[in-house]
């Protein structure tokens, strides 16, 4: 495989939850610049499709990432118009859940308990999806995810915005640089959090403890992605009769790529709506 495993602040249960909502916050503005909703609600609407079901299930949301705004695509439809979303993380934060119950909307919830996401099984019901969240899960527990899906016969759709195409050698290399540009991105970035905290400004201006922390997990998701021969060695065995998988590239409207899908479909309509 391709991938390694390299640690991210964000994955120890010590690292603080207002901490890591600055962060995923950041990565909810980058989903905004670089229109990534466009692409997932695209997916997510075909994704519903060949899946049937009225309900979707986000595992590992942080601060929701583009999933809002997907949402708003899809209503935008009327065929969309009654689908569901349920937000949900191994460390949902209190905040977040509060700004999302504030919004009143019945169809997007953020779920107060933790949700695993290596524990799909026992997930609420629907279409799940997991946008930039995967490469989070070592190759055990990822296969275990794609394993339970596919016998459980529960759709699921993996998004990951970033790719894994650089030689591990060269990212090496690069890191310096990278990492300072990426600390410098959070400083014009941070602007445009919604809402912005005295907290996401304090450790970002005064005490750099964001952008530090967010240039670190942002180039070492680099390596931690999967590549699409990666997939295929984890889905190795995960094609039946009754589930398919399907795996591309995505591209923006301009021809850029923007990441990469996986699609786990059951073939029949048996699935939990
Ligand atoms: C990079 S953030 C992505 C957040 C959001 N989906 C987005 O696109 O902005 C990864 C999220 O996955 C969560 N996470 C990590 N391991 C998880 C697990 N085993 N189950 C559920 N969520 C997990 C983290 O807490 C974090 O909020």
């Amino acid at each position: 495989m391709k991938r390694i495993q390299l640690f991210e602040f964000e994955d120890y249960d010590w690292f603080p939850s207002w901490l890591r909502v600055c962060m995923t916050n950041l990565i909810v503005v980058l989903h905004k610049l670089l229109g990534v909703s466009d692409i997932l609600a695209n997916l997510i609407a075909q994704a519903l499709i060949k899946s049937n079901a009225k309900q979707i299930v986000d595992l590992g949301s942080g601060a929701g990432g583009a999933m809002p705004e997907v949402m708003k695509i899809l209503h935008g439809f009327d065929r969309y118009k009654n689908v569901n979303l349920i937000m949900t993380d191994l460390y949902p934060d209190t905040e977040v859940i509060r700004k999302f119950k504030s919004q009143n909307n019945p169809n997007i919830k953020y779920n107060e308990s933790s949700v695993d996401a290596t524990d799909i099984a026992n997930a609420p019901s629907g279409l799940k999806t997991m946008v930039n969240s995967f490469h989070h899960m070592d190759p055990e527990n990822a296969r275990k995810i794609l394993e339970s899906a596919q016998k459980n016969k529960q759709p699921l759709l993996i998004y990951e915005m970033a790719q894994n195409n650089l030689p591990l050698w060269l990212w090496w290399l690069l890191l310096p640089v990278s990492l300072l540009i990426l600390m410098i991105t959070v400083l014009f970035m941070t602007p445009f959090v919604r809402p912005l905290t005295w907290r996401q400004l304090v450790f970002t201006y005064i005490i750099p403890i964001i952008p530090i922390c967010y240039a670190w997990d942002g180039q070492a998701s680099m390596p931690r992605m999967y590549t699409l021969k990666d997939m295929d060695v984890l889905l190795d065995g995960l094609e039946t009769e009754e589930y398919t998988w399907e795996k591309a590239i995505m591209f923006r409207k301009k021809g850029k790529k923007l990441g990469t899908y996986v699609l786990g479909l059951p073939k029949s309509n048996t699935i939990n709506k």
